[in-house]
């Protein structure tokens, strides 16, 4: 059973990559990456590493040669991902993959996310597809949280337009050893899964954590999204970012992030990391 995992070189896909190794043996896996020097220390691990963008569908099919299932790791080159997406669909079917398992975003149907139209987009295109397929829907990162660390231990305060949204973020490892999992098992797989932390938390929670991991009192600012977007103008993030952060934290607001499933904790077998044990690495 070889599987292959794209983005193989991301924070996601090496511990991906981690934990397929303590699953299986490292000749069943197969990472794929488009930068050769980057992914040396994977094939240091004893992985076979394969080149190819997501931009070159003639690489990617080459690179899916002999390949079981794939788990493909969604890329971050906004606007483009669509087709790159595709692309990687198209080789594997091409290729008789049996299986691509996907990373979406939390309950994407219906979300408002700024990354959620690309990710419904490559759902709805493996939907139209013959091929087997395990939507892997992540929530948030706790390590997504890793400015409001730097910030809250600056100024004392975590600056939210989200009012009493929840988050049930998780950490990237939990949801790394979901994919494996998910890859290796030999018992039935759901064709959906909303994978989220144990626990929806609130702004205030998020100051709670900070300030044991700052050690300092932190509080609060929620503000209008107006007033978010403008204060972070001020400190001189890039239109593009203050968008994106005025838009997730509406997300947020509307409760579209704050589904706890259980689903994550079901596949890895243990309870989900709290954020502040994940906060205090960040630190
Ligand atoms: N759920 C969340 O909170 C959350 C947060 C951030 C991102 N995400 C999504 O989850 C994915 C994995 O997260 P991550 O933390 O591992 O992100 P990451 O560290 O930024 O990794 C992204 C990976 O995509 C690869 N990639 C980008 N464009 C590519 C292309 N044209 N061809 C081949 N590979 C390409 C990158 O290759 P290089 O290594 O060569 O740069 C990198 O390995 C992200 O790409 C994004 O879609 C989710």
């Amino acid at each position: 059973m070889t599987i292959a995992v794209t983005a193989a070189t991301g924070q996601l896909g090496t511990l991906v990559v981690d934990a397929l190794l303590q699953r299986t043996t490292p000749d069943q896996i197969v990472a794929i990456a488009r930068d050769a020097a980057k992914a040396e220390p994977l094939a240091a691990k004893g992985v076979e590493v394969r080149i190819a963008s997501y931009d070159d569908p003639t690489a990617l099919t080459d690179a899916l040669a002999g390949v079981d299932q794939v788990l493909l790791i969604s890329g971050n080159e906004f606007g483009k991902r669509g087709q790159q997406h595709r692309n990687v669909i198209d080789a594997a079917i091409s290729q008789g993959v049996s299986r691509v398992v996907y990373t979406s975003a939390p309950q994407v149907d219906t979300s408002t996310l700024p990354v959620a139209p690309e990710h419904l987009e490559t759902e709805q295109y493996l939907a139209s597809t013959d091929v087997d397929h395990v939507l892997l829907r992540n929530n948030w990162y706790h390590e997504n949280y890793a400015s409001s660390v730097e910030t809250a231990a600056a100024t004392g305060s975590v600056l939210t337009s989200a009012g009493d949204g929840r988050v049930a973020s998780a950490s990237r490892q939990d949801f790394a050893e979901a994919a494996a999992v998910v890859l290796t098992t030999d018992a039935p797989v759901k064709r959906v899964y909303e994978l989220a932390g144990d626990v929806a938390w609130t702004q205030a929670d998020l100051a709670t954590a900070l300030t044991d991991v700052v050690g300092k009192p932190v509080e609060v600012a929620n503000v209008s999204s107006e007033e978010q977007a403008s204060i972070l103008t001020s400190v001189g993030l890039d239109a593009g970012l203050v968008d994106f952060i005025v838009a997730v934290d509406a997300s947020i607001k509307q409760g579209e992030l704050e589904l706890a499933t259980g689903d994550l904790s079901s596949l890895i077998g243990r309870p989900t990391t709290p954020l502040a044990e994940s906060l205090r690495a960040l630190a």
